[in-house]
């Protein structure tokens, strides 16, 4: 028995932001965030709009295009580290919301590897015979953990033409290394257990370091402090992730090449045999060097960080869910999915689509 991925959706939030717009509220440009990221646009919702709203929109279009009715889900794997609430996670409120049965709902938060976390998840309730129909999501609202004041938001978007003070300007740009990568988009797959044996979740590795946590993580907010959240550490911004880009960037190429070629090398393939390879859209150049390193054509790589920057947990299924749309997925071809994200977690799965 095997998981297979049978449809896949997503959902785009209707405001472009360009790398231009960004540099109206802090001190970037479109030059640099294009050269050093690949980042050209990100989307982001309007105030009110919630990473479940994202996942159920994604969700569904993921059902049609499976030809699944939402009364067969019998299980919900929902990935994301910006949840509508503290508790409960998105999982819950997206069964409610899309009317689905009383069945067991996971929310998991690896982040950036969330999605392929969420595969094992699934690819184990199958096997063990737990589940046959399951809806894996991923989705994000990055933008709430954007610094700018609401006046700042409008000048963003050019809805006013009042420019943030120099105060603001400078806080904007204390967190400039992070906030221009991110983006806002949810995606979605169903899966099915099939019992034929060839397509589905072939094989995964999934690797984490907890030691290395501090360098890419939120460093307020949470219940080592009492209360777990106050204006001091507003004031002081630990609400907004904290990121030592460099170091990420170098662990992310060193752990992406290892764990693609593990899990190559265990199932006995090469990138010869595999049709696409999806890697986690953090940053282009981290991309390319993973590319360059395990000696993959350009032809079966897909990149979209361009577009949406950014999307933790949605990337991947986003990327599925494009190359599904055009075409450049046949039934039968073997993809390599490989990301990277904080934890630190990594992980590489062989799917057979
Ligand atoms: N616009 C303009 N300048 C910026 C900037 C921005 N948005 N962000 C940083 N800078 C400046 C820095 O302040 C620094 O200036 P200095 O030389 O005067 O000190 C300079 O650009 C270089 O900064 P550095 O951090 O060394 O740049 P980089 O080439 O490493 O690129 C990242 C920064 C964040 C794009 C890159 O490190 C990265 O992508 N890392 C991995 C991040 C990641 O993958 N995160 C998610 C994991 S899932």
């Amino acid at each position: 028995m095997r998981a297979v991925i049978v449809g896949s959706g997503s959902e785009i939030p209707p405001t472009v932001v360009t790398n231009r717009m960004l540099s109206r509220v802090m001190d970037t440009s479109d030059e640099w965030i294009r050269e050093r990221s690949g980042v050209e646009t990100r989307y982001y919702v309007e105030p009110g709009t919630t990473t479940s709203d994202l996942g159920v929109a994604a969700a569904r279009r993921a059902l049609v295009a499976a030809r699944v009715e939402p009364s067969a889900v019998d299980l919900v794997v929902f990935a994301t580290m910006t949840p509508d609430h503290y508790f409960p996670g998105a999982g819950p409120l997206l069964q409610a919301k899309l009317g689905l049965g009383n069945v067991p709902c996971f929310d998991i938060r690896q982040q950036c590897v969330g999605f392929l976390y969420g595969l094992q998840l699934v690819d184990a309730h199958v096997r063990a015979g737990l589940a046959r129909t399951v809806l894996l999501v991923g989705a994000e609202v990055h933008s709430g953990f954007m610094p700018y004041t609401a006046a700042n938001w409008d000048y963003l978007y050019g809805r006013t033409d009042v420019p943030p003070t120099p105060a603001e300007h400078e806080w904007n740009s204390r967190f400039r290394h992070l906030t221009v990568l991110f983006g806002d988009a949810g995606a979605a797959v169903v899966m099915r257990a099939e019992e034929d044996g060839s397509r589905g979740v072939i094989d995964q590795v999934l690797g984490t370091d907890g030691a290395e946590y501090d360098k890419l993580y939120v460093p307020g907010t949470g219940f080592k402090h009492r209360p777990y959240t106050d204006p001091e550490q507003f004031a002081r911004g630990d609400h907004i992730p904290v990121m030592d880009g460099r170091y990420v960037f170098k662990l992310a190429t060193t752990r992406m090449v290892e764990v693609a070629q593990q899990v190559l090398e265990r199932n006995r393939v090469t990138i010869d045999d595999v049709s696409l390879v999806l890697m986690h859209q953090a940053n282009r150049r981290i991309n390319e060097h993973c590319q360059k390193v395990l000696g993959i054509p350009d032809a079966k790589v897909i990149h979209n960080i361009q577009k949406y920057g950014n999307t933790t947990a949605a990337t991947i299924p986003l990327l599925w869910d494009e190359a599904a749309r055009e075409g450049r997925l046949r039934q039968g071809d073997l993809v390599l999915l490989v990301a990277f994200g904080a934890g630190m977690s990594w992980g590489a799965t062989l799917v057979r689509a």
